[in-house]
This record gives structure tokens, C-alpha cells and sequence, in this order.
């Protein structure tokens, strides 16, 4: 079965044809991120008024690539992520989707753009994940822990109770005056120096900045990065004014490039710490088989490597390209959760939950 999947709930708009929820046919995509560089994040309005733009050259392309590919534009089902999201911009691929599905007479599966990363984990593998698993959600919007049974079978166990990871990596990133989105270039100016030292208070320096591990004991499975975020605009605005020589005193109360690849690997240190933690609790609380990291902050090199290097059951980390918002992770969703609906039951819904 191929299926064409459409993507649009933030700032991607993400087109794929997938053969059998794994096998890539055809890959296009638009992004306005280098827009939301400027503002250092999303401004909705202009995300939904690109998705406009973007979205029927963005099919038409896929479709191109499907024919270069294959020798025909024929695929046989509709996939669009219907929530959550920015509701302007779900709203280019869900009534794009419909509109498609009534003149191609296609059958139309919506899916959870949160599962869908989940299934980012299923495209071009060797091996299928075995149920049960943990799946760690980490984006730039959610932070959540699920544990799934079977497919479209899972159970919330826990999330965010403020900012999602991603967020607090662009959050910090502004703070740290990198650029936007914010977790690529905070991995990037940690990745300066070699190796990353174990714990805050390693010998790696005696003046490395001290932040919090917000949550880490509170013995459920649920997250808070707004302290962090905090924490660090605090320890920052101590190395700016020269009270910590790690900045170096600096009159144009700057921190100094040193001091910003220090904060880069301090932050990321905390928040993928917080993270291994609760999801390894969460798999041994369960019995799982494997852990799933998915969504853009599994993206994250140091994230994948302690997950990996640390958890007693089988890892799946997806591709990089797979990890960030893509319209093969819907189509890859859809065809394990194959249930089509008419399409004039399917409406965006920005809220649409896990729990
Ligand atoms: O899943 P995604 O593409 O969009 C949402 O559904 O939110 O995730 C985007 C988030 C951004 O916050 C971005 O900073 C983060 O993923 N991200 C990363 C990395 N690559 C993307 N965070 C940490 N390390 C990375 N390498
Ligand atoms: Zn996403």
C-alpha cells in the first residue's frame, strides 16, 4: 500500500509517498524557518501564510519524484496530521487533504502529528520495534513518556508540566545569542569541546555553571524546564557582569565564546540527563521490549548517544531527517493505524491530545 502523507502542523510543509509504512518512494518539502530566524521563533500567522504557499507545489514535487521513482504517480491512500499544532497552519493540510480526497476518490486517514513522530521510527528499518515499548516524544511543543501496547494502543504516562524540551532549547539558545531553532545550534556550540564532561561538578572545570535538574526525583514520569530556562538567564547575567571568570570580564557585558560553549553543554547536559532518567524509569516500571526516541530533539546527538549507551533494552532512534516534522513519519502512522474516514468527518484540531 502507498500512501501520500501531508504534514503541516508548524512551520514544515512536509510531503512523502511511503510503500508499506516503511519504504521511502518520494520526499518534498518547504520550510519557513530561515523567516522565523529573524524573530528567534514562530510567528503563526506567517507560518499558515507560507503553508498556502507551499503547500500544492510541495505535493505536486512529491508526486514528480514518485513518477522519477517509479514510473507512476499512483498511490493509494490520503494521510494528513490533523493535530496538534498551530491551527492556521493545520488547517492548509487538512482541508488540502479533504479537498484531495474527494476529487481522487482517496481514502483519508488522519493522524496524530505526535504519533507520527513515534512512527518516524518505523521508515527504512531493518527491524520493527517489538510492543511493548516506551516511546519518548520530545519537540517543540511536547515532552511526553507513552507507553504503547500495540499499535494505535498506548497509555500517557507523563509530560511537561511548563515549557516543552525544544522550546527550552530555543528559549536558551536566544539567551545564549545562537541562532534559531535553538536545539541544533546549542548541540553545535556544545559539540566545541570534547568530551562532555559527566556531571556539573566534574573536573572538566571548576567554574562549569551549576544548573538545576528540575523534577529529577519526583518519582513520576512528568517534566518542567521553565526552572532551567531560568536558572541560566540567572548564572548568565553573573558571568556577564565578571563575577565568574569562565566569561572572562567582558565590558560589553558579552559572554565570551567560551563561556557560551560552556552554558551550550551545561544546558544540554540537564536537559538529556533529566530525560534518560525518566524514560529508563519508565521502561523498567513497564517490562518494555524498547524505547522509541522520537520528535526534532531526538535529533539530538548526546541524547541519542547516553539513551543508547545507557538503556538495558533495545534503542530506536530514527534517521536525523525523520526526526524533525516530516510528511513520511504520517504516512508511516497511517499505514500501521490504517483507519480511513470519510473526509468530511476530518477537521484540524490544535489541542488534540495523548491523554
Ligand atoms: O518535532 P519538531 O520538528 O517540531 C515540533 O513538532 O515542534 O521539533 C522542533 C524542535 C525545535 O525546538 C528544535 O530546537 C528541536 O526540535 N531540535 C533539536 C535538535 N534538532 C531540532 N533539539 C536539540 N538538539 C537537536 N539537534
Ligand atoms: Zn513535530
Amino acid at each position: 500500500m502507498r500512501i501520500l502523507g501531508i504534514e503541516t502542523s508548524c512551520d514544515e510543509t512536509a510531503v512523502a509517498v511511503v510503500e508499506d509504512g516503511q519504504k521511502l518512494l518520494a520526499w518534498a518539502m518547504a520550510s519557513s524557518v530561515a523567516m522565523h530566524e529573524k524573530t528567534k521563533g514562530i510567528i503563526p500567522e506567517q507560518a499558515a501564510r507560507e503553508q498556502v504557499k507551499a503547500i500544492l507545489p510541495t505535493i505536486d514535487e512529491a508526486l514528480n519524484q514518485l513518477e522519477e521513482n517509479t514510473g507512476s504517480r499512483g498511490f493509494d491512500v490520503l494521510a494528513v496530521t490533523h493535530g496538534p499544532g498551530l491551527i492556521g497552519s493545520l488547517l492548509i493540510g487538512v482541508e488540502t487533504a479533504k479537498a484531495l480526497s474527494w476529487v481522487w476518490r482517496k481514502p483519508l486517514v488522519p493522524v496524530n502529528h505526535l504519533i507520527g513522530h513515534v512512527y518516524a521510527n518505523f521508515l527504512e528499518t531493518p527491524q520493527l520495534p517489538q510492543f511493548p515499548f516506551i516511546a519518548l516524544i520530545v519537540s517543540g511543543g511536547h515532552t511526553d513518556l507513552i507507553l504503547m501496547e500495540d499499535h494505535g494502543k498506548w497509555r500517557f504516562l507523563g509530560g511537561t508540566r511548563d515549557d516543552a524540551a525544544g522550546e527550552a532549547f530555543d528559549k536558551v539558545a536566544r539567551l545564549l545569542g545562537l541562532g534559531f531553532p535553538g536545539g541544533p545550534a546549542i548541540q553545535q556550540a556544545a559539540s566545541q569541546l570534547q568530551p562532555f564532561p559527566n556531571s556539573p561538578n566534574s573536573s572538566y572545570s571548576p567554574n562549569f555553571p551549576n544548573l538545576p535538574r528540575p523534577m529529577l526525583h519526583s518519582g513520576d514520569y512528568d517534566f518542567s524546564f521553565s526552572g532551567l530556562k531560568t536558572a541560566m538567564a540567572d548564572q548568565i547575567q553573573q558571568f556577564q557582569q565578571g563575577l565568574n571568570p569562565v566569561s572572562g570580564f567582558n565590558p560589553e557585558k558579552r559572554l565570551s565564546e567560551k563561556g557560551i560553549v560552556m552554558f551550550a553543554i551545561a544546558f544540554q547536559e540537564a536537559v538529556v540527563e533529566i530525560l534518560v532518567k525518566k524514560t529508563l524509569e519508565a521502561a523498567a516500571a513497564s517490562n518494555a521490549k524498547a524505547i522509541l526516541l522520537s520528535g526534532g530533539v531526538a535529533a539530538n546527538a548526546r541524547l541519542r548517544e547516553r539513551l543508547q549507551h545507557e538503556a538495558q533494552v533495545r534503542v530506536f532512534v530514527p534517521q536525523v531527517r525523520f526526526c524533525t516534522d516530516n510528511g513520511a513519519m504520517v504516512a508511516a502512522a497511517a499505514h500501521f493505524n490504517y483507519n480511513p474516514v470519510n473526509w468530511k468527518t476530518v477537521n484540524a484540531n490544535p489541542g488534540l491530545a495523548l491523554a
